[in-house]
Order: C-alpha cells, then sequence, then structure tokens
C-alpha cells in the first residue's frame, strides 16, 4: 500500500482494477444522459431548437439509451468489484474480461454515432439491422444486441466460475441466479414481429422484468455487500434480509408486469392481475427500507465511508419513493386508465431510475474511490466533505423538483385530455396548450439545471475526494 490519498491501482485486485474502468465510462454516459436530457427538455418549451438538426426524438432515445448503458456499466463495475472479496479467489478469465470491456465501449460508440449521423430514413429490414431496432429503452441495432449478448455471456461465465472456483456466499448465490435472468430476458426485446400488440408483450418482458425484477434484485446484493463495507454489519444479518426481499420481489414483480397490459391489446384478465400483483410490489421496498434503516441506527451511522453511506441509505428512500409509492399511484387499471403515458408515467420514471439505481451505482463510486486511494479516511470531518454534500442535496433536488413538476403537468393532462375531453385528438392538444401544463414543463427545466450542476459537482468530488487526507479509514468491526 502506498501513501494514503494517493490514487494508486496496486491497492486494487484485478476485478477492481476492471471496475475502475466501467466505472468511468459509466460516469461518461450519465453525463450525456443529463446533457441530451436538457436538450429534450429545452425543445418541450422551444420546438424549433436545434429542430432538423437533433430533433426531440433522436436527443430522447439517445438521453434513455445512455441511462440503461451506464447503469448497465455501474452494475457490472460493481460486480467485478466485489467478485474476488465475496468469492475468495482471483476473476477466472480477467484477460477476457477486459477484452470484452473494450469491444463494449467500442460498440457503444458506435451505435450513438450511427444515431445522431443517421436521424431519419424509411425502417427496413436493413435499418433494423444497421441503424435502430425501434424498442424504446433498447433501441440498439440487431448487430449490437448480438454483441451485447456475447458481452453479457462473458461477464456471466467469469462470475459464475469464479464464484464455483472459490466460494458461493449468499450474495453470490443470489447474483448469479439473477444474472442468469436479467441475461435471459434481454432476448425477449430481439425478435422482429409486425404485429404491436406481440411486439409490446414481449418488449415489456425485458423492460418490466428487467427493472421491477431482475435489478431490484441485483440492487439487493449491492445493497448487502455496501452495508458490510461501509457499516460493518454482519453477513447472517444481509443476507437473511436478502433471501426475503428477493422471495417478496419475484412474487409481486412478476406478474406486476400485467400493469403494462392492461391497453395493448392482451387479454382482459391482465386487469385484475396486474392490478392485484402490482399493487403489492411496493412491500419489498418497504422491507428495503426497514433494512437500511435499522442497520444504520443499530451502528450509530458509524461509518467508514460517509458519502458511500449516505447514497445507500438515499436508494432505500430514492426506491421506496420513486417506484413504491410513484408507481403505486398509477397502478390500479381505474386510475391508469387517465394517467397512461402522460408526463405523470415521466415523474414515476425519472424518480424511480434515479432512487432505485442512479443511487446505488453511485455508493459504489464512492466505496471504489476510497479503497483506490489507499484506504483512505471518508467519514466525519473529511477535507472537502462539502462537495460530496453538495452534491448529493443538488442531485436530490433537481430530480424532485423535476418529479414534482412532471405530476402537476400529468396531473393536468389526465384532467383536462382524458376526464374532460376523453381522449380525443382536440383533447391531446388542450392539455399541451394549457398554462398548468406550461408551466410545468418550466419547473422541470429549473430542475434539470439544478441536477446538472450537481452532476458536475459529483464529477469534480469523484475526481478529488481524499486526495488531501492523511488519515486511514477506520474499518467498522462486524457487530450484531
Ligand atoms: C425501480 C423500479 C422501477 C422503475 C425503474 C420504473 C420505471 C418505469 C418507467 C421508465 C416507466 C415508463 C415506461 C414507458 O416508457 O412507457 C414505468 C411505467 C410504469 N410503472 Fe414503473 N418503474 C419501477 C417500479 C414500479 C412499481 C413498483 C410500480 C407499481 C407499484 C410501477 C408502476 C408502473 C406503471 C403502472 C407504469 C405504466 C405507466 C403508464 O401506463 O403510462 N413501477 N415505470
Ligand atoms: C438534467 C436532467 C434531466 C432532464 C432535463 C431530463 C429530461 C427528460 C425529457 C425531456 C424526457 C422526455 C419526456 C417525454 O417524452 O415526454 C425524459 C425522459 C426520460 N428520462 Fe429524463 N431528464 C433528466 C435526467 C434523467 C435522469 C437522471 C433519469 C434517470 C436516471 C432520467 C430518466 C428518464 C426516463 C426513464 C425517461 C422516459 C420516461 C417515460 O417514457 O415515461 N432522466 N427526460
Ligand atoms: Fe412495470
Amino acid at each position: 500500500m502506498t501513501a494514503l490519498g494517493k490514487l494508486d491501482s496496486s491497492n486494487l485486485n484485478g476485478g477492481q482494477k476492471l471496475s475502475i474502468k466501467y466505472f468511468t465510462v459509466a460516469a461518461a454516459l450519465f453525463g450525456a444522459q443529463v446533457l441530451f436530457g436538457l436538450l429534450a427538455a429545452i425543445q418541450y418549451l422551444q420546438p424549433d431548437f436545434l429542430f432538423g438538426v437533433l430533433d426531440f426524438s433522436v436527443n430522447r432515445m439517445v438521453h434513455i439509451n445512455a441511462m440503461v448503458v451506464w447503469l448497465l456499466f455501474g452494475f457490472i463495475g460493481s460486480v467485478y468489484w466485489l467478485l474476488e472479496d465475496e468469492s475468495g479467489v482471483p476473476v477466472v478469465g480477467l484477460g477476457l474480461a477486459n477484452l470484452i470491456f473494450w469491444v463494449f465501449t467500442l460498440a457503444v460508440v458506435v451505435v450513438v454515432a450511427v444515431y445522431l449521423l443517421i436521424q431519419i430514413g424509411d425502417g427496413t429490414h436493413t435499418s433494423i439491422w444497421l441503424i435502430n431496432e425501434g424498442r424504446e429503452y433498447i433501441e440498439a441495432p440487431r448487430w449490437a444486441d448480438i454483441g451485447i449478448v456475447v458481452c453479457v455471456l462473458v461477464f456471466f461465465y467469469n462470475v459464475a466460475a469464479t464464484f464455483t472456483k472459490g466460494r458461493y456466499t449468499g450474495v453470490g448465490g443470489v447474483l448469479v441466479l439473477d444474472l442468469v435472468a436479467l441475461a435471459g430476458l434481454y432476448l425477449a426485446g430481439m425478435w422482429f414481429t409486425p404485429n404491436i400488440s406481440i411486439d409490446q408483450h414481449w418488449w415489456w418482458w425485458v423492460i418490466h422484468l428487467w427493472v421491477e425484477a431482475t435489478w431490484e434484485v441485483l440492487v439487493g446484493c449491492l445493497m448487502a455487500y455496501g452495508l458490510m463495507k461501509t457499516l460493518g454489519v454482519r453477513r447472517k444479518i444481509v443476507e437473511t434480509w436478502l433471501y426475503i426481499e428477493v422471495a417478496l420481489m419475484f412474487g409481486s414483480g412478476i406478474l406486476g408486469l400485467g400493469h403494462h397490459y392492461f391497453w395493448i391489446g392482451t387479454p382482459e384478465y391482465w386487469l385484475a392481475i396486474g392490478g392485484f400483483f402490482s399493487a403489492l410490489e411496493p412491500i419489498p421496498l418497504v422491507a428495503m427500507v426497514v433494512h437500511a434503516v435499522f442497520d444504520a441506527g443499530h451502528h450509530k451511522l458509524k461509518s467508514s465511508n460517509n458519502p458511500a453511506l449516505a447514497w445507500i441509505i438515499a436508494q432505500a428512500f430514492g426506491n421506496f419513493f420513486g417506484a413504491g409509492v410513484w408507481g403505486f399511484m398509477h397502478t390500479l387499471p381505474q386510475i391508469n386508465l387517465y394517467t397512461h403515458g402522460t408526463q405523470w408515467t415521466a415523474s414515476h420514471g425519472h424518480l424511480a431510475f434515479f432512487g432505485a439505481y442512479v443511487t446505488m451505482v453511485i455508493a459504489f463510486f464512492y466505496i471504489a474511490l476510497q479503497k483506490w486511494r489507499g484506504n483512505v479516511y471518508m467519514s466525519g470531518n473529511l477535507v472537502g466533505a462539502w462537495k460530496w454534500k453538495w452534491a448529493l442535496a443538488l442531485l436530490h433536488i433537481g430530480m424532485i423538483a423535476m418529479t414534482m413538476a412532471l405530476l402537476i403537468s400529468g396531473y393536468e393532462q389526465s384532467h383536462i385530455e382524458r376526464a374532460i375531453e376523453g381522449s380525443s385528438w382536440a383533447g391531446y392538444f388542450a392539455a399541451q396548450a394549457h398554462p398548468w401544463f406550461i408551466q410545468g414543463m418550466q419547473w422541470r427545466m429549473i430542475g434539470g439545471w439544478i441536477f446538472a450542476a450537481g452532476f458536475v459537482l459529483l464529477v469534480w468530488d469523484l475526481l478529488t475526494i481524499g486526495r488531501k487526507e492523511t488519515r486511514a479509514a477506520v474499518v467498522p468491526a462486524p457487530v450484531d
């Protein structure tokens, strides 16, 4: 170990060196997500802005595809971060893993460049293969789809083989089973069918079953590891919680899929199934809040890494409010009839993705940085602590402002376009032109700028935190 506070890769094991690469690309793509989100938000207020140069449809697509990809990079990095620690052996096939990292990154760059260079044109079999497959969130063309499958298979092999060679902890076992489901589901979004109902039916298997089942279980594993690292919580406690959460998550989330089958031409029984099971989905999220808050309280918030712990607690609450409360609000078919596809949905989408996933990946950034700088002290009166605190605050204030503004616009749309005007074409425009809608869009813009400022501060902090520290971290002793 070298001097405290100095970035030194010899502090890291092989898997962790690879994580740093994944985290770096993840942070850069997070920046791209914010940039394209801002452009799309400006276009809501000034529809002429960049019209014909960079259309709203393209900005929106890059915004949400960048999100999916950077979160996946963040998850892969986090798994490589804990892999050697948990399994007790070096990563199997690290050379291949490094190669795949470069292939994956290059593929992402090419896909985005093509999105930007070829913005409009006919939808043909060639465009599906080379330009854009056209399913929201996973628009990557088919060549990239196949490449992604290969990259994910290598990742899966590395994780499963490493645990098999070393030891399987509870976290490791859940993680490997979850990755089978996560990777397998991606295939459901690769078939082409000209029937839009069938197409949407399968597409939701990826989108819903990712974020409301497999991704949730993955962050459950990350939370378990994060609580052991930041607070020294005992393994048997976090693993018991993990099993309970996973059972509840799959118990409600799998059939909860039905809340996307209300109005796409699927049989009517989905109204009852989707309404019932998705209404149960907040329960595991409450369990996660109890778990994190109980452990934090029990350990009197004595942590070796305050920024990471703060983001872990933010995850517990953000997940509960964004997914649980904001999801529950519109999940019953009687309500969804009015709110479907309005800004209400966007309000939930933003808070849920941020609360559940962005927070956890940022927590892992901080866990990684601490060790990279030689296990430097990162609690209490850390030098320059204002930066991580203000980044945390600005990102939250910006996100909550955007969420509330979108919710108000969504209420207005549900009321005027749906309830009063009966979902007519004229009703759509009446709602879009109403001052309450426009004001919501203006407030969202302000929230977006605050969020962007928080992002800049976060990056600055990630680059500098711990640099001027000379004290060593107090490693938390495991206690019940
Ligand atoms: C972290 C977990 C979650 C994330 C990231 C998430 C994200 C999203 C996103 C982005 C959409 C919009 C999809 C589209 O483009 O049409 C959506 C839709 C929806 N979500 Fe979630 N969600 C989560 C959990 C939940 C939960 C737990 C519930 C219910 C309790 C829920 C209920 C809904 C409903 C009903 C819709 C459809 C909205 C509509 O009809 O327009 N979500 N979700
Ligand atoms: C500067 C900050 C941001 C701004 C200005 C912004 C703006 C936007 C805009 C204008 C859209 C298109 C909405 C529409 O089609 O009506 C959008 C969609 C979306 N954004 Fe953001 N965004 C920001 C940050 C984020 C973050 C941090 C996340 C999550 C991690 C996120 C997740 C999403 C999702 C999931 C959608 C699709 C929502 C849906 O289909 O319902 N955005 N965003
Ligand atoms: Fe869903």
